[in-house]
């Protein structure tokens, strides 16, 4: 399904004109389709099969609603911090289907996941896995672990988003995986259930994935002939999604690969996907504020900037722009940029649009992850709404902060 789309030439998210968004909750905003993310997410669930947990990464959109939405569908959850754990349990998840990834879990963050009960600590070093077991045994229980261990695949990504590549600091290297495993099964407080991997983000090639899978399965033999078993392989996330013209593994190519690499293992399977269930369900809303003709480009700057959208600045990332009247009118090429004071400050550059106007809406697309996630306040613009369609209803989930919110944890100098 498209859940964005025109409907007698005006932009619509499900059955709702997005201009009776910008209307009622003013630009920028953010609209997410609930009916496109409860697709995407039967999609993979259904194709991956019923000993499959798909975990929803968090980290990718973490609005209540939206995890609501997956929480109601019986997602697992990947999260990276307490603060994660505390949402997915405020939106209703399951914590028994929830695993924890990064880097630098605190001693309080892995306190709460033990007494909320969660399916799996994803350890990415010794010294983790020795803190987990001691906190453990602090609280008199056993730790679920799997070690995430970094298999040396190159993703063939953006750098700033691969993970798998012996340089990155993600993991446990993969050739010194089993011994930490032995190490693993003599600690008192810890339970060895499965091996995890994640290698990278908006991966459009399966090879690199199914070389990690591979990887994986001879880690599984070494450990299982040594009488370490484990109930689980978790492939981690990474399917990219279309921004431009790029052609994305389908959820039946992706189940695929998995079932080709995996075969009839008896092995639960676990996925950490975040970008391919929410990125195309989700579209940045915008108000054109000026046009300005430069000495040789024209400049359209818009309510929205790189404070609510990261990714074109930071990983000079593609996201179409659709304006909100279907036009075929003739085109120009515009800078879309924001009102924030740095040169990186643009949403597109050089694109092609039909003649714009002062006032116009535009729609910033595939902003449905990493997008409001990683906005921040930068020049105390505060961070904008999130509305979640439904049919032909939306309902705000966000509300736009306001300046006080803003000042709110500030203080003045006694005078
Ligand atoms: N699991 C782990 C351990 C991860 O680190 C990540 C993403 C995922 C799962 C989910 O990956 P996904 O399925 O969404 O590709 N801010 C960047 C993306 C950073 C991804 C970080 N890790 C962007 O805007 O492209």
């Amino acid at each position: 399904m498209n859940a964005f789309s025109y409907r007698q030439g005006v932009l619509h998210a499900e059955g709702i004109p997005l201009s009776a968004i910008a209307e009622a909750v003013g630009t920028p905003v953010y609209v997410y389709s609930r009916a496109a993310i409860v697709e995407r997410y039967r999609a993979f669930a259904d194709a991956l099969g019923p000993n499959a947990l798909v975990c929803f990464a968090v980290k990718a959109n973490s609005n209540l609603a939206v995890l609501q939405v997956l929480a109601v569908q019986g997602a697992g959850f990947d999260i990276v911090s307490g603060g994660e754990l505390a949402r997915v349990l405020r939106a209703g998840g399951d914590p028994g289907k929830v695993v924890f990834s990064g880097v630098g879990k605190s001693d309080a963050e892995i306190r709460a996941a033990l007494e909320a009960g969660i399916f799996c600590f994803n350890v990415e070093s010794e010294a983790e896995l020795l803190r987990i077991d001691a906190i453990a045994g602090q609280l008199g229980k056993i730790a679920p672990i799997a070690l995430r261990v970094n298999p040396d695949v190159d993703p063939k990504t953006h750098p700033y988003i691969s993970t798998g590549l012996s340089e990155n600091k993600f993991g446990i290297p993969i050739a010194v995986a089993a011994d930490v495993y032995r190490r693993a099964a003599r600690l008192p407080h810890i339970g060895i259930r499965g091996i995890a991997c994640h290698i990278g983000s908006q991966l459009l090639d399966l090879s690199p994935i199914r070389d990690a899978a591979q990887r994986l399965l001879l880690l599984n033999q070494t450990l299982a002939g040594e009488g370490i078993e484990v109930q689980h392989l978790d492939l981690g996330g990474g399917v990219g999604i279309r921004y431009r013209d790029e052609v994305p593994p389908s959820p039946e190519d992706y189940a695929g690969m998995v079932h080709a690499a995996l075969g009839d293992m008896p092995h639960a399977r676990v996925f950490e996907l975040g970008r391919a269930l929410v990125g195309n369900a989700g579209l940045l809303l915008t108000r054109i504020e000026y046009l300005k003709q430069g000495e040789d480009r024209h400049f359209c700057v818009v309510d929205a900037a790189m404070n609510d959208l990261m990714r074109p600045t930071l990983y000079d990332a593609y996201h179409d722009i659709l304006p909100l009247r279907q036009s075929d009118g003739e085109q120009r090429q515009y800078d879309v940029v924001g009102p924030i004071c740095e040169s990186g400050d643009f949403l597109a550059k050089g694109r092609r649009l039909p003649e714009l106007a002062e006032g116009e809406l535009l729609a910033v697309m595939s902003a449905g992850a990493y997008g409001f996630v990683m906005s921040s306040n930068y020049n105390t613009r505060p961070r904008v709404p999130e509305v979640m369609v439904d049919g032909e209803q939306f309902h705000v989930v966000r509300r736009r902060e306001t300046l006080e919110d803003l000042f709110g944890p500030e203080e003045m100098l006694p005078r």
